[in-house]
């Protein structure tokens, strides 16, 4: 049986209160909570109106949340960062306490847009800096969605000089490949911190995550239910929330099946970005540090995989740098 200070060190965390997320160390050496709350919407019901995000952000905060994850193109940077001031001005956190992720959209690649693009959203944000900065996809595209042939090679160079200017304290990636991981980090003088990929239990990533930890690289774990929650697909594969497995380990640890898919991401070593606009399940997506899975657990819910994305822009299959023809 492992102990959670076992659990811990294994990952290089430090103990936390039950409802506020420990911290990884990145390969840079500055600290992540290992659970972020998704702001992307996505998946947010076409009634929601934008505002929701400024108080889902507020009480992620209130319930212990120190990690928020958007980006440019979820167009909810301002909301966010009203969310944060909020938080701020009622006294419930400082901003040295909060990690704050943003990311950079496909129409930015040129090294030279790489600041201005980081500075607008900073703008909209209403921060000095953010912790890490992301290249949200490996592809590039033009203003009008057309492909464009912008090398991510040229595009880190920029996030480079976006860490160097000090506008982030950390940079990374998102949807990159094991392959584009190894040719940037072969040939740049930055390693990411991060890849932020797909990783759920029908997208389990065990070849990427398990190449990515060898790298140094953290994953975060973007759409970390799956299908296991309502999505419109009505043939999304399993497991759905009330899975014969997924139950038997919820009621075993007395939590919800969204806790247990969570905690599985956690005991791999993983960061999920669970989004939520209810305050419950907000708050339920943060009470995950007084239990853990077995091995066994975390094995048994690896077996769901199918390789089946929620997230699948077959849009830009022909565009150069499409990174899901491998996994
Ligand atoms: N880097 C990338 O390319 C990328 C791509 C996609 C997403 N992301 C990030 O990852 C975040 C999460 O991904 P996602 O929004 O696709 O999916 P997700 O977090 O896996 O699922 C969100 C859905 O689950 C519901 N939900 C949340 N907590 C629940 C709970 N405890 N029980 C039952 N249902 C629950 C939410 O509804 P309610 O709001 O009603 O609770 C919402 O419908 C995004 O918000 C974004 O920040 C990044």
């Amino acid at each position: 049986m492992w102990s959670l200070a076992y659990i811990f060190t294994l990952f290089g965390m430090s103990l936390a209160a039950a409802s506020q997320a420990p911290c990884i160390e990145l390969n840079d050496g500055n600290k992540m909570p290992v659970v972020a709350l998704g702001t992307g919407r996505g998946t947010a019901s076409e009634s929601a109106s934008v505002d929701e995000v400024r108080q889902s952000v507020y009480w992620a905060i209130e319930a212990g949340y120190r990690h928020i994850d958007t980006a440019a193109i979820y167009f909810d940077e301002p909301q966010v960062g009203q969310g944060i001031a909020d938080a701020i001005a009622n006294k419930l956190v400082t901003r040295e306490q909060l990690f704050v992720t943003t990311k950079l959209w496909n129409d930015k690649h040129r090294r030279e847009q790489v600041v201005p693009a980081l500075k607008e959203s900073l703008g909209k944000l209403g921060l000095d800096y953010v912790d890490l900065f992301l290249i949200h996809f490996p592809v590039a595209e033009k203003e009008d969605g057309s492909p464009d042939d912008v090398d991510y090679l040229e595009t880190w160079q920029g996030m480079e000089d976006a860490r160097q200017q000090g506008l982030t304290r950390s940079i990374g990636v998102s949807n990159f490949n094991a392959t584009q991981i190894d040719r940037l980090i072969a040939n740049s003088n930055v390693r990411p911190v991060v890849n932020e990929v797909e990783v759920n239990p029908t997208l389990t990533q065990e070849a990427l995550v398990s190449h990515c930890q060898e790298l140094g690289v953290a994953v975060m774990a973007y759409s970390p239910f799956g299908f296991t929650v309502s999505r419109k697909n009505p043939d999304a594969p399993p497991p759905r929330s009330d899975d014969p497995v997924l139950v038997g380990m919820a009621n075993k640890y007395k939590k919800s099946t969204s806790q247990i898919v969570l905690r599985y991401l956690i005991d791999r070593g993983l960061v999920p970005i669970p989004k939520s606009t209810n305050k419950n399940r907000i708050a339920q997506n943060i009470d995950l540090f007084d239990f853990y899975l077995t091995k066994e657990e975390v094995e048994l819910i690896n077996r769901f995989n199918k390789n089946i994305r929620v997230i699948d822009p077959v849009d830009w299959k022909d565009y150069p740098n499409y990174p899901f023809w491998e996994y």
